[in-house]
């Protein structure tokens, strides 16, 4: 059978996975090289792993996972610069007045940007800023600095690799909402401010038969604005242990997602949050829920693998 990413590029999208630097080997490995042509490093990226200790980095599982990417011919989006989770405990329980917090930001940012300049085809460079109902969360960056956080840390990106495409990035923004209208506002006022951001990344983490019906043209009025879109880190979540119903169901719910993608000329592509259900995220962090991937935990494609080769 066609591998899924030669199906994407044929229709002009990239197909990507998230992926941990202990999965490059064996089976992952194998399956994440034939059927994806992008990557988002899982972790190891972010903040608490790239600079555990204060000045001292540690880039050789994001320097890995990258290395994996030039072998298999894949483009690597990077995850992420700028968020209130995943932080290391030096910066969050370290004494700073608001101004060195600020020189830390964009140190961080300067610093993680130029070590993969020319090696990361996008970044999404501030994660989740929104609340559910639309206002600026209250994590550390907001909290301490306000909300010109956002366009400092754009700035600094483009400043590190100019040729990096800068993306904000969050969930719940799918369907047209709050906040997916606080998400546009604040992509509105950077574009006219001038502010270097490229595009908008949808997560896509979804409850089983929740893909909301206005996807299509939420994403098609982010791309009015003259920014690209993409699908970053889809995964359908069900409880556990799955039926034949439910399984059809989340078929159908990638298939909707992948024609919403398909459906904008601006969406860059599909990421799904992990491929297979044995090392998805979703039952450490939603109880009693899983099975959230389009491969089962041993590694068997199931009906959702199917729509997406059907929907590409
Ligand atoms: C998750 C990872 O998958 C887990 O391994 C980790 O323990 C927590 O973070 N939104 C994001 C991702 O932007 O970084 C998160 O990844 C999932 C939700």
């Amino acid at each position: 059978t066609v591998p899924l990413r030669d199906l994407a590029a044929a229709r002009g999208i990239h197909l990507g996975t998230a992926l941990a630097a202990t999965r490059l080997t064996g089976t992952p490995g194998s399956i994440a090289a034939r059927q994806f042509d992008a990557v988002t490093p899982e972790n190891e990226m972010k903040w608490e792993s790239v600079e555990p200790e204060r000045g001292t980095y540690d880039w050789a599982a994001g320097d890995a996972i990258v290395a994996f990417a030039k072998a298999h011919g894949m483009q690597v989006r990077g995850h992420n610069l700028v968020w209130h989770s995943q932080l290391p405990e030096w910066l969050t329980t370290g004494d700073f007045s608001d101004d060195e917090l600020r020189a830390v930001m964009l140190k961080h940012v300067t610093d993680e940007v130029t070590h993969y300049k020319g090696r990361i085809a996008a970044w999404d460079v501030v994660n989740e800023p929104f609340t559910d109902d639309g206002g600026y969360r209250a994590g550390l960056w907001y909290r301490r600095l306000g909300v010109s956080y956002i366009a400092d840390a754009f700035r600094a990106a483009h400043a590190a690799d100019p040729a990096a495409k800068l993306y904000l990035n969050d969930y719940g923004i799918e369907g047209i909402g709050p906040k997916s209208d606080a998400m546009y506002a604040l992509a509105t006022s950077l574009k006219q401010q001038g502010v270097p951001i490229d595009g908008v990344g949808f997560q896509a983490h979804f409850a089983l038969g929740r893909v909301p019906a206005d996807f299509r043209a939420n994403l098609q009025r982010f791309a009015g604005l003259g920014l690209d879109v993409a699908v970053t880190e889809l995964d359908v979540r069900m409880p556990t242990p799955p039926d034949a119903a439910s399984l059809r169901q989340q078929a159908d719910d990638y298939d909707a997602v992948l024609r919403a993608c398909l459906a904008v000329a601006r969406c860059r592509g599909v990421t799904v949050w992990g491929f297979s259900d044995a090392t998805s995220w979703v039952p450490g962090a939603f109880h009693g829920q899983g099975a959230a991937t389009p491969y089962d935990a041993h590694y068997r494609p199931k009906p959702a693998y199917d729509a997406i080769a059907a929907a590409l």
